[in-house]
């Protein structure tokens, strides 16, 4: 498994009684990434997009050139409503080792309530569905997700509001 250094540690299986090796990579380039790729052979490679805490993205070109390689690559998206980046969710339709993350605590403002949800190519939720526990999601976690997304003012407010918090002080 390979995550780039500040991947959040949430990214970590450490609590997970699976052996896994995990490499880290400290200054986090494509070419790092794909060195790191063709010397560790991982199976699973984490990208966060946007990054947190530093806020960097990975570009397209990039992103395509991690893909082409031979590993799963998970993308971390909790922070792309705040980034102007487009989301490439639509690409897990054409590639099938590419799986994207997202999460309501930053979107809609429920952070501690821990729901999100994810794309995953059709070959891989079986797999994902064998491993997923049961009642990993609350009842109460998947009320406050369902009315979020029943309310798209709701989070359009929030949203723009936490951007232009984050540039630039608040202005409603
Ligand atoms: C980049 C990133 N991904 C995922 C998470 C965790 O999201 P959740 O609150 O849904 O567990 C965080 C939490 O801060 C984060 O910074």
């Amino acid at each position: 498994m390979c995550l780039c250094k500040h991947a959040t540690p949430c990214h970590s299986p450490s609590h997970h009684h699976t052996i896994i090796t995990i490499i880290t990579i400290i200054i986090p380039s494509h070419t790092a990434i794909l060195d790191a790729i063709a010397t560790h052979q991982p199976k699973v490679v984490f990208l966060t997009s946007p990054n947190n805490p530093d806020g960097s993205t990975i570009d397209e070109e990039s992103l395509l050139a991690i893909l082409n390689q031979p590993v799963l690559v998970v993308l971390d998206e909790a922070y792309i409503e705040f980034s102007g980046e487009p989301t490439r969710m639509p690409w897990v339709l054409q590639r099938p080792n590419l799986v994207v993350l997202r999460t309501f605590s930053k979107m809609a403002g429920l952070a501690g309530i821990r729901v999100g949800y994810g794309a995953f190519p059709d070959g891989l939720i079986e797999y994902i569905w064998r491993a997923k526990q049961p009642y990993n999601v609350s009842v109460a976690a998947e009320v406050a997700a369902l009315a979020a997304l029943s309310n798209m003012p709701y989070l359009e407010v929030w949203g723009g509001g936490l951007w232009r918090g984050r540039c630039g002080g608040w202005v409603e």
